[in-house]
């Protein structure tokens, strides 16, 4: 069951990226129709994603890393850019769909202009982190407070 949840938050944050690239791509294109579309399914796709982490972190705990002691500087560096950058891609996706709400698109495209990237290497850097601890991962349990 811990494995589903985790396959289906992988595969969710996969299509989010994918959903942000199309919209990137439509807005290049002028389309002001498809673009927000794709940018509100890529942001339920996140939304869900977080959903699906959750209640897998919630029910199994987390993971921690086990693989050869020369890697794990890097697997934390990767680890610790991926967490600060998640973080912050919340209320950074928040902030850009209330501006292109309020018709800011000033603000919005200044905004997304850092947003993508930092939504594209979060969602990247889950695969890779999800990836090494699939191979060399041992389950630490619980939360523990
Ligand atoms: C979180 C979701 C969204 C992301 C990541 C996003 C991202 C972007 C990006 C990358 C651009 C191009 C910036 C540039 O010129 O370099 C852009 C422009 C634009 N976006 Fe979004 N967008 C989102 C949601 C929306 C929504 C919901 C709307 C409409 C309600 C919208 C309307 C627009 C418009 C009209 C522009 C063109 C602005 C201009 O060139 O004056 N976007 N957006």
């Amino acid at each position: 069951m811990g494995q589903m949840l985790g396959d289906i938050a992988a595969i969710l944050i996969a299509l989010s990226g994918v959903a942000v690239i199309i919209g990137v791509v439509f807005i290049k294109r002028g389309d002001r129709v498809w673009h927000p579309r794709a940018m509100l399914v890529a942001s339920a796709l996140a939304g869900l994603f977080l959903v699906f982490y959750l209640l897998k972190w919630g029910l199994y705990g987390t993971t921690s890393y086990a693989g050869p002691e020369e890697w794990r500087v890097a697997y934390f560096a990767l680890l610790v850019s991926h967490i600060v950058l998640a973080a912050a891609n919340g209320p950074l996706v928040l902030w850009l769909l209330y501006n292109a709400f309020k018709s800011r698109f000033d603000i919005h495209r200044r905004w997304a202009r850092w947003t993508v990237p930092v939504w594209l290497y979060v969602a990247v850097t889950g695969w890779v982190i999800d990836l090494i601890l699939r191979t060399h991962g041992e389950s630490a349990g619980g939360i523990r407070f």
